[in-house]
């Protein structure tokens, strides 16, 4: 009998805050893709390295195994209905977003807080999910304050000593 309590895990994994992401490509056809994702992390600073996790039954899960590059956008926090969007399966996901073609024609979500545009240069299988490495090649960071998910549901970071001060 399997005892791990998957409910459990989801909640403890909830208890680290990250950033939300949208990871966009392309397909040889000129079709995009996007996917809300909070898995990303920095792995390596020479060389420039990141990664983010995909589940395997996501309907976008062939164009990401396939592609050769991708943009990590790194939501700001007044894009929740962007991130929810690209959240749910199926329909067009790029309806109504402002989008910039990056390198190798891949989206790049407009007014983000910042973004990555790289090149997949290793894919790791890990359980339901695979976990891909991305080279930054090229790079952005606005004054646009960042999003945040913890607990299961968006926040706003606010730096320490302002809620001290308040
Ligand atoms: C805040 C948040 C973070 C998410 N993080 C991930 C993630 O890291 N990896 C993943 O595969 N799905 C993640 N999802 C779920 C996907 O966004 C969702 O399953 C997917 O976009 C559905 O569309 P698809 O079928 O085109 O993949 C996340 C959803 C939300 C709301």
């Amino acid at each position: 009998m399997n005892t791990f309590d998957s409910k459990e895990f989801r909640r403890v994994l909830g208890a680290f805050t990250t950033g939300v992401t949208i990871m966009t490509t392309v397909d040889e056809d000129g079709n995009q893709y996007g996917v809300t994702a909070n898995s990303f992390s920095s792995v390596s600073l020479d060389p420039p390295l990141i990664l983010w996790s995909q589940a395997r039954t996501s309907s976008s899960y062939a164009a990401f195994k396939n592609c050769e590059r991708f943009v990590v956008n790194i939501l700001a926090d007044h894009q929740i209905p962007i991130s929810n969007q690209f959240a749910r399966s199926g329909g067009n996901k790029f309806h109504g977003v402002m989008v910039n073609e990056g390198l190798g024609g891949v989206p790049i979500i407009e007014d983000c807080s910042a973004y990555l545009e790289c090149v997949k240069v290793a894919v790791h299988p890990g359980g339901d999910h695979d976990i891909y490495i991305g080279q930054v090649e090229r790079m952005y960071r606005s004054e646009n304050r960042p999003l945040a998910f913890g607990e299961g549901r968006y926040v706003v970071p606010v730096a320490h000593e302002m809620l001290a001060a308040a």
